[in-house]
């Protein structure tokens, strides 16, 4: 039988951390925290397990934690959104990006994905038939070159994959990005996904740029979150998706095949969490940009290069003044000698350039960046 994604192998979060664990290493490859999340959120999950909430929750989420949502959408990003039918709670950010292509993608659709990109994009693409056309960013700034994009769009073009901030690079969009984006998709049926889940995760006093502060842009737009970054709960696998009536009417379609809803007790502690510590996701910006600055100043004094994370929980560095290795086989010797497992920025490409990247996720304890940073001072 021919395979569906023939160059699919095991992904590169799986392997690192696999070989993290073989060789004693310190992980900073795969992006989770290693601290847990808040007591009270926790707490509330205890709560609704031992009260009766452990049935089907609704497909779109239950009301409690959608209205909670839709409230803190208004809040933060101004838009009014239906809760009943312009959001689904879905188990992760995963589920929803897989559920928005295939609402929207059919075979010989066109998707623009913009490398280095997430590694779930392109599979799903594919999966439904369609077709990726890469536009590179580089290092250091990945700035998106628009005119590519620009140059990419055709009568088949479908949908445009984007994220901010953004997953490897540690990079943000400015309110030209936003402007360039306009221009490009003004007066095309092309549809959106924009996958914000570090939406909280922006350092240095800069905006997050959700795509839901722009009216003609959130009608065309998924716009995809994840709990699981928000509340150091990768584990639990809550996310959720909003989009406007007639694009959620097709993601429901999908998704009432594929998860029908999402974990009940979680959805119910996550809504008592929204509604009494709101200040939590306020503070994370600074939770993490202390993390980056304390990694960043550790990191001076090896031969790492590297420009700060703007935002997200990882830091890349240029390590070519150690080595020129290929990052795959740098990391696999970084993870085997020295003890600290990173993710090779390469994989993220469907062309990789010629770059000497590696990520290394900073979302852990102090005392275990310090180590890391130890060891690869020492390098
Ligand atoms: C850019 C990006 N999108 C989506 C996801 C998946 O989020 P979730 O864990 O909620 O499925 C991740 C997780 O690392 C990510 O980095």
């Amino acid at each position: 039988m021919e395979s569906k994604l023939p160059d699919a192998g095991t992904t590169i979060f799986t392997v690192m951390s696999r070989m993290a664990q073989e060789q004693g290493a310190i992980n900073l490859s795969q992006g989770f925290p290693n601290f847990d999340g808040p007591q009270a959120l926790r707490d509330r999950v205890s709560y609704h397990l031992n009260h009766g909430h452990n049935q089907y929750a609704p497909l779109a989420g239950v009301p409690e934690l959608t209205e909670q949502i839709a409230k803190k959408v208004l809040d933060l990003y101004s838009r009014p959104i239906d809760p009943q039918r312009e959001l689904v709670v879905t188990p992760g950010a995963t589920e929803a990006i897989y559920c928005a292509v295939t609402a929207v993608v059919h075979p010989g659709d066109e998707v623009i994905v913009l490398d280095p990109a997430y590694d779930t994009y392109a599979p799903c693409v594919q999966l439904n038939g369609g077709i990726t056309r890469h536009i590179p960013m580089h290092y250091p700034d990945f700035r998106i070159n628009w005119n590519q994009v620009k140059d990419a769009i055709n009568t088949k073009t479908r949908l445009i994959m984007l994220n901010m901030p953004h997953n490897p690079s540690g990079s943000n969009w400015s309110e030209n990005d936003i402007e360039c984006l306009r221009d490009i998709v003004q007066g095309t049926d092309i549809s959106l996904l924009s996958d914000e889940v570090y939406e909280h995760i922006v350092f240095d006093s800069h905006p997050h740029h959700s795509l839901l502060r722009y009216a003609d842009l959130a009608e065309r737009s998924f716009s995809i979150f994840s709990f699981g970054k928000t509340y150091h709960t990768t584990g639990w696998r809550v996310g959720y998706c909003i989009a406007p009536k007639h694009l959620m009417q097709e993601f429901l379609r999908v998704h009432q095949f594929i998860n029908f809803s999402t974990n009940t007790p979680m959805q119910f502690a996550l809504a008592d969490f929204l509604r009494d510590c709101p200040q939590h996701h306020l503070a994370l910006g600074g939770f993490y940009q202390r993390k980056r600055d304390l990694f960043c100043e550790l990191l001076q004094a090896s031969r790492l290069r590297f420009t700060p994370s703007a935002g997200t929980f990882f830091q890349l560095a240029d390590y070519s003044e150690i080595s020129d290795e290929v990052d795959t086989e740098f990391v696999a010797r970084l993870t085997r000698e020295h003890k600290v497992a990173a993710i090779p920025v390469s994989v993220f490409y469907a062309a990789p350039p010629d770059q000497r990247v590696i990520r290394f996720c900073f979302a852990k304890d102090e005392q275990t960046l310090r180590r890391a940073a130890e060891r690869l001072a020492a390098i």
